[in-house]
């Protein structure tokens, strides 16, 4: 299904909502992507950079799909997460980031995974992780994506540009929390995720940084 070259974030949420009569699959929301790159005019609406912290600006939700931008400054990464079992695009509209994936192999609490409506409660205290390969994602660059089976990963703003970096997201479903790994301290933990500004609209300031990211 042909496209026409969207401009604005909201011609892009229009063009999403057309796949909703649909079933939707990662290749035919990839290539929707792929082909609907926006500027980072486009989305400045939705573009706020923090010192403390990357941002998450929700651009646009319903039952089916969840748009946001996520605007990191040099040096902001996420905790190694999952993606609560659903599927994810992400595109950058400035800049360039690293995303490290990595591959569940064993815990000391997989019957956790036994749950309806979250991928895991989390809690294990040994956790053996492997380290896949880093995927570079630079703006004009590929559609980055996380699926059923490749939902680990970390991403980490690795570009020197004091501009910033400003990636652009679609999840199907949307999700509310997700599971961090600290492989440091040897646990897995479901973290609450929010959005530093919904529509345009700073949601709280945050003084401290928050502890619901992604
Ligand atoms: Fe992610």
């Amino acid at each position: 299904m042909a496209h026409a070259l969207r401009t604005t974030a909201e011609d892009f949420v229009e063009g999403l909502k057309s796949f909703e009569r649909e079933t939707i699959t990662k290749e035919l929301l990839r290539q929707y992507v792929d082909s609907q790159r926006l500027t980072p005019d486009a989305l400045k609406p939705y573009t706020f950079f923090r010192d403390d912290f990357y941002t998450r600006n929700l651009i646009y939700r319903d039952d089916l799909f969840e748009v946001m931008t996520i605007c990191w400054k040099p040096g902001q990464k996420t905790a190694i997460h999952t993606h609560n079992g659903q599927l994810g695009w992400m595109t950058m509209a400035q800049g360039e980031v690293a995303v490290h994936n990595y591959r569940y192999v064993r815990c000391n609490a997989p019957e956790n995974q036994n749950v309806i409506g979250l991928d895991c409660l989390g809690g294990a205290t040994e956790i053996e992780l492997e380290r896949l390969r880093t995927e570079e994602c630079a703006n004009n660059g590929c559609v980055i994506t996380v699926d059923k089976l490749q939902t680990i990963h970390q991403i980490e703003n690795v570009d020197p540009a004091a501009a910033g970096c400003i990636s652009l997201h679609v999840y199907s479903k949307p999700f509310d929390s997700c599971i961090a790994f600290d492989l440091q301290k040897h646990h897995c933990y479901r973290r609450t995720l929010s959005y530093y500004s919904q529509l345009g609209k700073v949601e709280v300031e945050i003084d401290a940084p928050s502890p619901s990211r992604q």
